[in-house]
């Protein structure tokens, strides 16, 4: 079994202090931070651009994975790269030429993720996994923190590794969406190895650390 990475979603931490709540991931041992980058279009609220990118790029050594939950991403992946991200992943449905965006940004030098909102079916990656380097299953429907884990993305989940292990292919399966401890099980048992996590991390409840322990005791 490969190991479970832990991801850090900054968008429930507190951005009065987001370089700090980036350290505090670090030190707490999350594999790497995801950004997520929204636009008030594809999903209904605004968080960041570039520049925050830009900005925690020399706070942390931690990859940076940046969710572009944009319309029209390719006009902004090589700002994305050039701001220092290690990894772009971009919704399905918002790429007209999902093909050539994700040749993009291999062309970039940066890792390639493709994710699927829930009502996205796998058959829409049939032909783009030769480009992509993580497949990234939404368990909410995006666009805020705090949102309940979609039981139902389970059996996706589950269906997506029989797909990428009937072509021999090792490409990690992510899950970003009400992953907590009751959750993060369920979605490793169904084939996740890389969980983003963002409100289970960053809340009033308990330290960025405890968070990330709590998690990694049940997976
Ligand atoms: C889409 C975002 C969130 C975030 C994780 O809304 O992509 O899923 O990363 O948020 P939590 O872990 O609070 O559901």
């Amino acid at each position: 079994m490969s190991r479970i990475l832990i991801e850090a979603s900054i968008l429930s931490a507190d951005f009065a202090r987001l370089g700090e709540q980036a350290r505090e991931a670090e030190a707490a041992g999350v594999d790497a931070l995801q950004i997520d980058v929204m636009d008030g279009r594809f999903v209904p609220n605004i968080t960041f651009g570039p520049g925050v990118v830009r900005a925690l790029r020399p706070l942390v050594a931690l990859p940076l994975d940046v969710h572009l939950m944009i319309v029209e991403p390719e006009r902004y992946l090589a700002e994305f790269a050039a701001a220092g991200a290690d990894r772009l992943i971009v919704h399905q449905e918002a790429c007209v030429h999902l093909h050539r965006t994700l040749q993009s940004i291999r062309e970039l030098g940066v890792q390639a993720g493709v994710t699927l909102n829930p009502s996205t079916p796998l058959v829409v990656l049939e032909d783009v996994l030769d480009l992509v380097d993580v497949v990234q299953v939404m368990t909410v429907n995006p666009g805020f923190g705090g949102q309940a884990f979609l039981h139902s993305q389970l059996d996706k989940i589950r269906r997506l590794r029989a797909l990428l292990d009937g072509r021999g292919l090792a490409i990690p399966i992510a899950v970003d969406g009400g992953i907590a401890v009751e959750t993060a099980s369920l979605a490793v048992q169904a084939g996740a190895t890389v969980l983003v996590a963002g409100s289970s991390i960053y809340n009033e409840r308990a330290s960025v650390a405890e968070n990330v322990a709590a998690l990694r005791a049940v997976v």
